[in-house]
């Protein structure tokens, strides 16, 4: 199978993490018998540099002639780059979310999941994490406080943690259908409770618990386990899933999936750009590599393949290499590349 996939490398350690995701897809693809058309894309304070803003039209246009998109992170260091001179819509960030409504991204995949190998980098006390956890952040992408502040003026002044007025039902609906196959969902507004519940009728299966976003964020470090899907709006899940990596151990970890109706998918470790790390040589892949398992797996139905990336990282996580964020009493510490190369070579 040719796989037609953009690569936006991005900014900060975007451009070392991306790299080694693509050295592990390549040995997929040689194991088996695919090719990588890569389409490099500028996004970001990198585009920016080159064409002033932080996406163009022509690049959403490249974007969506390709299967799925892969991308490492944007932005740089607010205090000292030059592009947080820039009024706020030029700015890197701008460019992300302009993608994600342009390519209409709505549902945001964030699988939060403790390691057995990884126990030692959790910060919370053995008791709690006992038997791991395996959870995941459903975040809608497309609305919410992100892009609808006038409105949330308009119909209320405040915006209170229970109200976000932003969203229109037909929204909720969209991201409901699709979260809901086995879940506890997060409640984050009366209108997007009411739609949970309706659409939750059609799938008797699945345990529907509405919870307050300040109490998920204080079960999240009491008992993660309790948690199988948080399904919520855009800010909250944005929260709470750097608050979930967190409890697995290390951001570096976090992968994440942006889908649409379609199988087209941007695919993106949850973290940031880490400007302070950028060119070291030390940030983790990790979250990048097994955010193109899961673009395996969503927008090309690569199975098989995308257990191989995953088997990979937990095989070299038992054979106790370790990354600086996630490094540990005994284990042997490597930077971004010889994990990198590591998990390729591991790849079956
Ligand atoms: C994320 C990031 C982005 C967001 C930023 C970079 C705009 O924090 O993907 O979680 O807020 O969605
Ligand atoms: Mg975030």
């Amino acid at each position: 199978m040719n796989l037609k996939i953009g690569v936006i490398k991005g900014d900060g350690i975007g451009p070392e993490i991306v790299t080694e995701a693509m050295k592990v897809l390549n040995k997929v693809a040689e194991v088996y018998g695919h090719t990588c058309d890569y389409t490099q894309l500028l996004m970001g304070g990198a585009s920016i540099d080159v064409h002033g803003v932080p996406l163009t039209d022509e690049t959403i246009a490249e974007a969506k002639a390709c299967d799925a998109v892969l991308m490492g992170s944007i932005g740089g260091d607010a205090k000292t780059s030059p592009w947080y001179k820039l009024e706020p819509s030029k700015r890197p960030e701008a460019g992300l979310l302009k993608i994600r409504k342009a390519l209409n991204l709505f549902a945001n995949l964030r699988p939060a999941v403790l390691y057995d190998e990884l126990k030692g980098a959790c910060p919370l006390k053995e008791e709690i994490t006992e038997g791991g956890f395996d959870m995941m952040i459903m975040r809608e992408l497309t609305g919410g406080l992100y892009f609808g502040e006038r409105k949330t003026e308009e119909v209320n002044g405040v915006m209170t943690a229970q109200d976000s007025l932003t969203y229109n039902e037909e929204e909720i609906r969209r991201i409901a259908k699709r979260g809901l196959d086995k879940a506890n969902v997060l409640d984050s507004s009366r209108l997007w409770r009411k739609v949970v519940e309706e659409v939750s009728k059609d799938y008797p299966e699945v345990t529907v618990e509405n919870m307050l976003v300040d109490n998920c964020a204080m079960q999240l470090v009491k008992d993660p386990k309790q948690f199988d899907v948080i399904l919520t709006e855009n800010m909250f899940g944005d929260i709470l899933s750097d608050e979930a990596s967190m409890v697995t151990g290390s951001i570096g970890m976090l992968a994440s999936a942006s889908l649409n109706e379609t199988k087209f998918g941007l695919y993106e470790p949850s973290g940031g750009s880490a400007p302070d790390i950028a060119g070291k040589g030390i940030a983790n892949p990790i979250a990048t590599i097994l955010s193109a398992a899961m673009m395996l797996r969503f927008s090309f139905d690569l199975d098989k393949e995308a257990d191989s990336i995953e088997a990979a990282v937990s095989k070299v996580l038992k054979d106790g290499y370790r990354t600086i964020d996630i490094m540990s009493d005994g284990k042997t510490q490597i930077g971004t590349e010889e994990m990198g190369s590591l998990i390729a070579a591991n790849i079956q």
